[in-house]
């Protein structure tokens, strides 16, 4: 994939232990397609020799202010015009101090101070150092102007300890940074995404539950977010890390869904619910744990609500998309599904196939519309049916809008 085909990236490294990961974060972005160029301060050619980044970038590395090493007219002002978006990894705290005030003392911080281009900074040090009430207030100035922080991980550093403080995974950087040029269909659109799987106590230990991780679901809510949506992430149980910069509402049952589902509904453009809801819930929940006295254990089940119909009943402006989970006649009930729940289209799924449904990373799935139309996808990364179904519900809501 070519996302990022004809963009100019400009990477400042700074110097922490971290500018060895962003040789792979470079590499990445190379192979979506960038043009990337590099400035490393003094303190980052200690950690890492500029000749690595030369050989990823084909282009040469910046360091030195005035050593006329490379052939630009004025070098800052060059490559502070050469940026589409100035990404910094890692940043340092000395870094986030120095662009908060605007101290240009090094060819990058000069640079950053040339640039007309959007900056993007993601920081990497010690806890404490981050913690620091000087650098929380540094990072506040510079979202204050717009500049978008690549928040830290949290993990072992490498000074020994644990917290919070690693430079965030090159995956994630190269996708903040996918998603900062991807284009923005759905800007000013609220999307409420459901995702994950219900649990249903049975006792204070037990619950009714199922295999869904959430990926399906946390993919679209990506999807989403990378198109410029304001999204809603309503949970179950999930495997997976929840996505950041959203609203992310964590529940366990039915029940607790539905609320959330319903407090939100009103102001949303589109729900995509593809939760999978527990269809019942036991009737009397056991206040203490039941003992293993008997042979045989009976639960009376009760049917949970339909959240989904629901919506289908109460929809005025919403578009509506739901899932099918089937292991036969998987078209037909799908096709049931979208009238019985007034929804605009469903995405169908076989969960019984190798490769899609539940907990793996792939989906097979179609996509069938309220008209009957099916379009029919062969197996796929879950990110990618995420995108076909987003792209699919940007389509109908901009055609709603004219
Ligand atoms: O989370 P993953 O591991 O990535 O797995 C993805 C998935 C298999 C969970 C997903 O692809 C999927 O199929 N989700 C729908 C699961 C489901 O509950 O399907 P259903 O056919 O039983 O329900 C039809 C629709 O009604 C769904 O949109 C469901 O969210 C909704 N529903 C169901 C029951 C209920 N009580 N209320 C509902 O709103």
């Amino acid at each position: 994939m070519n996302e990022l085909q004809g963009k100019n990236i400009l990477i400042g490294v700074t110097g922490g232990i971290a500018a060895y990961k962003v040789v792979e974060v470079v590499s990445r972005l190379k192979k979506l397609g960038a043009e990337v160029r590099v400035i490393m301060t003094r303190a980052a050619a200690e950690f890492v020799a500029p000749r690595t980044f030369q050989e990823i970038t084909k282009n040469p590395v910046a360091v030195e202010m005035f050593t006329g090493a490379i052939n630009f007219h004025v070098e800052h002002i060059a490559l502070a015009n050469f940026a589409d978006v100035v990404l910094i990894a890692p940043a340092t705290a000395n870094f986030l101090a120095k662009a908060a005030h605007g101290i240009a003392d090094d060819l990058l911080t000069t640079t950053v101070l040339a640039t007309p281009a959007p900056l993007l900074v993601a920081p990497s040090m010690n806890t404490l150092m981050l913690e620091h009430p000087a650098t929380q207030k540094n990072l506040e100035i510079l979202q204050s102007r717009g500049v978008k922080i690549i928040d830290a991980e949290i993990g072992l550093l490498a000074c020994g300890t644990s917290g919070k403080g690693r430079l965030a995974e090159p995956e994630n950087i190269c996708a903040e940074i996918v998603k900062f040029f991807a284009p923005k269909i759905l800007e000013g659109k609220k999307i409420l995404v459901t995702a994950g799987g219900t649990q249903e106590p049975i006792d204070p230990v037990r619950f009714i539950g199922n295999r869904s991780s959430g990926k399906m679901g946390y993919e679209i809510a990506k999807a989403a977010q990378v198109h410029g949506a304001e999204v809603i992430l309503i949970s179950g149980n999930a495997t997976v890390d929840a996505p950041k910069n959203l609203k992310f509402i964590k529940v366990e049952t039915a029940e607790q869904m539905r609320a959330e589902v319903l407090a939100e509904f009103d102001s949303v453009d589109a729900v995509i619910m593809s939760a999978a809801v527990s269809d019942y819930r036991v009737k009397n929940v056991a206040a203490q744990k039941i003992k293993k006295d008997n042979e045989t254990l009976t639960l009376e089940l009760v049917k949970n609500p339909d959240i989904l119909k629901e919506l289908g009943q109460r929809k005025k402006n919403q578009l509506l998309v739901g899932f099918a989970a089937e292991t036969q006649n998987v078209i037909e009930y799908a096709k049931n599904k979208i009238v019985e729940k007034n929804l605009d289209f469903i995405v169908a799924n076989d969960v019984s196939k190798e490769g899609a449904g539940f907990a793996v990373d792939t989906n097979i799935a179609s996509i069938i519309t309220r008209a009957g139309e099916i379009e029919n996808f062969t197996k796929m990364p879950k990110s990618e049916l995420a995108e076909e179904i987003v792209l699919r519900v940007a389509e109908r809501l901009s055609v709603c809008k004219k």
